[in-house]
């Protein structure tokens, strides 16, 4: 699978879509679709809402294909502690982790995850750890 990554910046935080990891929930251009609009390029218009709203979105994607960084902590290095994970196990459905992680993959490379992170508890998922939706198609329940 590749790791395409795409950025999006209004210079206070910067907005990352991994098209990959996308489940296509919608949630995101059907609530802001001031910034999420599927139909133009770059889809990710990151002027057209101020940026407590965008992280507000952000948080909500449920495939952790949108993440957010504030450039400040980018540039420093460091990532953002808010609070302590809170992990919820969903109904038919993924773990939702929420609060800042590492995933650390078996090829010893890491990823930072900053918000709510949707790792897969049916096995199904293409895109392993992480839920890719597939859980609704394949009847799994738990
Ligand atoms: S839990 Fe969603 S794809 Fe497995």
């Amino acid at each position: 699978m590749s790791e395409t990554t795409k950025k999006y910046t209004n210079g206070e935080i910067t907005v990352i879509w991994k098209p990959d990891a996308c489940a296509h929930s919608r949630l995101c251009w059907t609530q802001l679709n001031e910034v999420f609009k599927p139909k133009e390029r770059p889809w990710v218009q990151m002027d057209g809402a101020a940026t407590d709203r965008i992280i507000e979105q952000v948080n909500k994607c449920p495939s952790g294909a949108l993440s957010f960084v504030y450039n400040e902590e980018q540039e420093a290095g460091e990532s953002r502690v808010d609070a302590e994970s809170i992990v919820e196990v969903t109904p038919n459905g993924p773990l939702l982790i929420y609060g800042n992680l590492t995933v650390r993959h078996p090829d010893g490379r890491e990823e930072k995850k900053f918000k709510t992170t949707a790792l897969c508890r049916c096995g199904g998922s293409a895109n392993k750890p992480y839920c890719d939706g597939t859980h609704r198609k394949n009847g799994f329940e738990g």
